[in-house]
């Protein structure tokens, strides 16, 4: 299959709508990271997102949806969480809500759970496509385990991306975010931090009022699917928390200049947003990688979740 590159004007969008409709998978920019959407309502598009991806069947995809009036249409929307939608959206952050019965989601993007996780994505080309498609389910537009696309070029990166294996891809520029969405999700009733992302756990807990139940820390709660613990890795050793790096290692700075640094004066949103394609490059350079101290705090907690992952051992 050729992949298309698609603009992101009138003419490409109307090309990868007509895509989408056909039960094509279409990569397409959000402010967090490139997804691979497809129709959610059609389950052999959503088999052929799992199928390009090389990513295991249980675990579930997110549904995009353009506002909240659309997310109720397929989602129980609870008291807390219309509160975090209505500070949060269109945004960073993902809701796992109860599914309703009458949703029309292909079964195969809930794995089979009673529950969705649900995303008004805000970047403008996401939006409009919206407008042309209804939900799409769209997880990170790379090969399972693989650094997450912040570009077009990522998607179709010759080295282990998506090229030849998706029908096109609609190509808006770097993604401003850089990470992906904040995962809630009330497991037992109460507000859950799923997965550290493009927003500020504090910013969430602030909004409620109280603080996010850990779901790590819950040895009683039931593991998320899709948590696998090697995530995002790149090629080489990662070493991380390192001030003193050796002289074989390509380091990645940050709040120091380099030519391989997050920020040059310790902005973590900048950071957060040249993460991914700053790891991506730095593997280019076939030696090991070693990475400074990251705050942990705002997105630097996001940040310092996808650096573990990428420095776990590989499954
Ligand atoms: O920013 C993002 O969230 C990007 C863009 C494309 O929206 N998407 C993304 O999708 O990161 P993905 O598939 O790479 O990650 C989705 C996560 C997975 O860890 C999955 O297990 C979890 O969401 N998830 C999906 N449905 C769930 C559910 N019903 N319950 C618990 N976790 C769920
Ligand atoms: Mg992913």
């Amino acid at each position: 299959m050729q992949t298309e590159r698609l603009l992101p004007d009138q003419m490409g969008m109307a090309r990868a709508a007509i895509l989408l409709a056909g039960g094509h998978v279409v990569a397409i920019p959000t402010e967090t990271v490139y997804g691979l959407a497809g129709d959610a309502r059609n389950g052999q598009a959503v088999a052929r997102i799992y199928e390009a991806k090389g990513r295991p069947s249980f675990n579930p995809l997110i549904v995009h949806v353009p506002d909240l009036e659309a997310a109720r249409a397929i989602a129980d929307v609870t008291a807390e969480a219309e509160t975090l939608a209505k500070a949060f959206w269109p945004g960073a952050l993902t809701l796992v809500l109860p599914l309703r019965a009458d949703a029309g989601i292909a079964s195969l993007v809930t794995a089979g759970l009673s529950t969705v996780a649900i995303r008004v994505p805000g970047h403008p080309v996401a939006q409009a496509l919206l407008r042309l498609t209804g939900p799409l389910a769209a997880p990170s537009a790379n090969a399972s385990g693989r650094i997450s696309p912040t570009s077009a070029d990522h998607v179709l990166d010759p080295d282990g991306g998506l090229d030849g294996r998706i029908a096109a891809v609609l190509d808006a520029g770097p993604c401003p975010v850089g990470l992906e969405s904040t995962i809630i999700g009330w497991p037992q009733g109460r507000a859950t931090l799923l997965r550290p992302g493009g927003i500020p756990t504090e910013a969430i807990a602030r909004c409620l009022g109280h603080p996010l139940a850990d779901h790590q820390a819950d040895p009683a709660a039931p593991n998320a699917p899709g948590q696998l613990t090697s995530h995002y890795a790149p090629k080489a050793a990662l070493r991380l928390n390192v001030s003193d790096p050796g002289p074989g290692e390509t380091h990645i700075a940050f709040a120091a200049p380099g030519p391989f640094t997050l920020s040059e004066t310790g902005d973590l949103a900048q950071a957060a947003a040249r993460l991914f394609d700053t790891l991506r490059r730095a593997d280019r350079e076939g030696r090991p990688i070693s990475v400074a101290p990251i705050p942990d705090h705002g997105l630097g907690a996001a940040i310092n979740d996808r650096l573990r992952r990428a420095a776990a051992p590989r499954g």
